[in-house]
């Protein structure tokens, strides 16, 4: 059987951290309100020579150190961003050309938060497929540039950041015969629009526009979003919330991540937490919560590893997969 078996991983942050006192000079907010609301601590925030193209870039070849690879070795890259570096061309093909790749394709995926997971289920399709080994999949985001920075119910929550896989194709045999991905799960819903959504674009107002969100009404629907889509790879696998290493969740709120473990019975010593660190970074959120887990020896070979995440849309998604 063809399984897409993850190489490397690779993550990028800005040089700025923004910690949440700063917040408490610029609007009536606190850190106390922030952490307790939500689990943040701090965000990193992009400069302007810092964008999605550069951030994707660092965490591409991060991820192909990591793998023992260059980019000769790839033959496609799928970047999940809602925050391109222009509306074209793809800022993907801008990241292809950065690593001075010539060959191949490059397509972006966009998917809001549920973006890496997107990219994860497209990209395992595509080298199943046959035709391509390994694919570059990226999530990088420059949030900041989108935010209304007058809006406290919206700029405290996320961050900028990038984290990247290498995905392989491969025949399963032997002992390991069950690593890579074993299944995935997808799902959208468009009549949740209104709640999370940005208010320009190029066909309607011709601006950018800036994130609007109806915080409360996204909260009441994630967890069960995210334990139904959770409970299908469970069952696709064939496996229980008892047969997991590690649990890689979306990092948009502490409080929607521990009432999704308690609900689906994760243990929460198994859920990687970093959203204390970066915020929501959305697209880029569970690879650099994934990247963590491995720098710090954490995730290891053979481990059943969960990823999951729910964002603007609604769109939600899980990946299963072994280590
Ligand atoms: N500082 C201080 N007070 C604030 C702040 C702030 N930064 N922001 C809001 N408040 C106030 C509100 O005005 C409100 O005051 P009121 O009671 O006088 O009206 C009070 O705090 C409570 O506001 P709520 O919105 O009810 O607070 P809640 O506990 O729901 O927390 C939060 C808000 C953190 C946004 C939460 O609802 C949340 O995390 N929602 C989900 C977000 C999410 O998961 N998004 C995922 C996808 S993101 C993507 O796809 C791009």
């Amino acid at each position: 059987m063809l399984r897409s078996v993850v190489r490397g991983v690779g993550t990028a942050l800005p040089r700025r951290i923004m910690k949440n006192a700063e917040f408490e000079t610029m609007m009536e907010t606190s850190d106390a309100w922030i952490v307790q609301r939500t689990g943040i601590k701090q965000r990193h925030i992009a400069a302007e020579d810092e964008t999605t193209a550069s951030l994707g870039e660092a965490a591409a070849r991060a991820a192909l150190d990591n793998a023992g690879l260059t980019p000769d070795d790839i033959d496609l890259i799928v970047l999940a961003t809602s925050t391109p570096n222009n509306t074209f061309p793809a800022t993907s093909v801008d990241i292809q050309n950065r690593l001075g790749m010539r060959h191949g394709f490059a397509f972006d995926m966009q998917a809001v938060c549920s973006g890496f997971v997107y990219a994860v289920t497209t990209a395992d399709a595509l080298l199943r497929a046959g035709g391509n080994r390994r694919a570059l999949v990226i999530g990088s985001e420059t949030f900041s540039r989108i935010l209304d920075w007058e809006d406290r119910t919206t700029c405290v929550l996320f961050g900028d950041g990038a984290g990247a896989i290498v995905l392989e194709v491969e025949e399963g045999a032997g002992e390991m015969s069950d690593r890579g991905i074993l299944a995935t799960s997808l799902r959208a819903d468009g009549s949740h629009k209104e709640k999370l959504f940005v208010d320009g674009g190029p066909s309607t107002t011709g601006t950018v526009g800036h994130l609007r969100m109806e915080g409360r009404e996204v909260f009441k629907h994630a967890v069960g979003m995210i334990t139904d889509v959770i409970e299908d790879v469970f069952a696709k696998g064939g496996i229980t919330a008892d047969d997991l290493d590690w649990f890689v969740p979306h990092q948009a709120n502490r409080r929607i991540i521990e009432a999704s473990a308690k609900k689906l019975g994760i243990d929460l010593e198994k859920v990687v937490i970093t959203v204390d660190q970066h915020g929501n970074t959305s697209a880029a959120s569970v690879p650099l919560a994934l990247g963590a887990a491995v720098a710090d020896g954490r995730i290891k070979k053979g481990d059943l590893v969960l990823l999951e995440a729910m964002g603007g849309g609604f769109t939600w998604g899980a990946v299963l997969l072994r280590w």
